[in-house]
């Protein structure tokens, strides 16, 4: 059989409301054509991000019922710290809230003014929490990532000699040095073992700790398998051991890659930093067995670890975009190539040349999604990230829109619907304008800021 098909049947059902094109312009008025102003019910298939969109399995729904909620000693969170244990063997594993609590609770201990955190790509909120501390963030991706059309098996591994540089020339500023699997921010791909293994070299070398962001680990472990020479017949726990076997510490948002709504944790070996990052975690977020979660909670994440690292569900999971971007290529819409695990991005600056990027191609793309079939996309481009702090703006490295993929929530039919709408995005192509902005905070615009269509 050549389908791969949903490696799962559906139970409980969320019902869509069918919007009509009529209804999506009055909709779009209102929320000054900004996409998070959306009310979701008003979004026929939700792409905006697969972050706590994740639909959770039976046994995990079982497992809420387990969930105990004692404020101290849970048996939820042994059994959650067994479950992170069993994949990535840290002593230390410290729940939070989200994966950008476990950032901020790192950085305010090891970052802080004239220091220098590097990584592969830093996600916009790890960069947020570095910078925040007067930190640096620098990103070291190598240069393939650049290019959309590259097909490069590891796109998203560090450039080890520029690491090497800077480490030499800086390395009393370097607390630690990150890398993000998969990384995000640069399509979702993948970081190999041997960069994993080389990085931790470099890092230790120097007397530096490497910390994973692993949000989205399984994934990365399954193109590990998929593309790496050698672990072809290996089982993807295994990979993932070996990952972060390499590191010191990880931080980790499980509305990712362990298929929950909510959660996340700080992971280290170190004695010192762990009894520093609990006092903060007991300051922010809560006692160290919930840190900020309900027990059933823990519970949730406790399986959907065990349900991530199932071979069937990542063959499913990956293919699923491989899908929807060789149907994209085939229409002429360019994409970033190879696609990623979470998402396919669209290079909405090539597809739509005639809108400079000043007038946000992405926002113009990720509109018309919305206006012509009720999808909702993110861009991430100029309007994301090209107001600059002293408040001028320069076009970003590519304007791109994201089609990110809650797992497990939508089927083949969606995903055929999508590309139904793509083709009368094609259509209409030439007829797309830019937009302007009539208002904008100093930072983050793009959750808040308002637009008017140009022409
Ligand atoms: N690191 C990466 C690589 C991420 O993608 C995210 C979140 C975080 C950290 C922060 O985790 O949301 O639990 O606080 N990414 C989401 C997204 C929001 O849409 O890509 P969080």
């Amino acid at each position: 059989m050549k389908t791969i098909i949903e490696p799962f049947r559906i139970k409980v059902v969320e019902p869509i409301r069918l919007t009509t094109p009529e209804e999506r312009r009055q909709r779009l008025e209102q929320a000054g054509w900004n996409l998070f102003a959306l009310h979701a019910d008003d979004v026929i298939i939700d792409l905006l991000t697969d972050s706590g969109t994740s639909a959770m399995s039976a046994e995990q729904w079982a497992a809420v019922m387990r969930g105990d909620e004692s404020y101290a000693g849970s048996p939820s969170y042994y059994r959650f710290e067994a479950a992170v244990r069993s994949l990535m063997p840290f002593t230390h594993i410290i729940p939070t809230h989200q994966g950008r609590a476990a950032e901020a609770i790192l950085f305010s201990i090891v970052g802080g003014p004239g220091r220098i955190i590097p990584s592969n790509t830093h996600f916009d909120t790890t960069r947020g929490n570095i910078e925040a501390t007067g930190a640096t963030a620098v990103d070291l991706v190598v240069t393939e990532a650049h290019d959309p059309d590259s097909r490069e098996p590891f796109k998203g591994n560090i450039d080890l000699a520029q690491l090497e540089r800077l480490l030499e020339s800086s390395a009393e500023r370097i607390p630690v040095v990150m890398l993000t699997v998969t990384n995000n921010a640069g399509g979702g791909q993948p970081v190999s073992l041997e960069n994993i293994r080389a990085t931790a070299a470099i890092a230790h070398r120097h007397g530096k700790p490497l910390i994973i962001d692993g949000c989205r680990f399984a994934e990365n472990a399954w193109f590990i398998k998929c593309r790496e020479p050698g672990q072809s017949s290996r089982p993807v726990p295994d990979i993932v051991r070996d990952m972060f076997a390499m590191a010191d510490g990880m931080t980790m948002s499980a509305k990712k890659d362990a298929f929950a709504n909510i959660g996340g944790w700080l992971a280290v070996n170190d004695d010192a930093l762990a009894a520093a990052a609990r006092n903060r975690l007991i300051l922010t977020e809560g006692f160290p067995t919930y840190g900020g979660l309900a027990g059933r909670d823990l519970d949730a994440i406790a399986v959907g670890l065990h349900e991530i690292v199932d071979e069937q569900y990542l063959r499913y999971r990956v293919r699923t975009n491989e899908y929807i971007g060789e149907k994209l290529l085939a229409l002429g819409v360019p994409i970033v190539q190879p696609v990623g695990g979470h998402a396919v991005f669209v290079d909405a600056r090539r597809f739509l040349p005639h809108i400079p990027p000043l007038e946000y191609p992405g926002q113009a793309l990720a509109v018309a999604l919305y206006e012509i079939g009720g999808i909702r996309a993110c861009e991430i481009g100029t309007v994301m990230f090209g107001l600059k702090p002293d408040g001028s703006e320069v076009a970003a490295d590519m304007d791109l829109v994201r089609l990110a993929m809650p797992r497990r929530v939508y089927t083949q039919s969606h995903a055929d619907y999508l590309v139904e709408v793509f083709e009368e995005v094609v259509r209409r192509r030439d007829q797309l304008r830019g937009l302007r902005i009539v208002s904008q905070p100093s930072q983050l615009r793009h959750f808040t800021a308002r637009f008017v269509p140009l022409g």
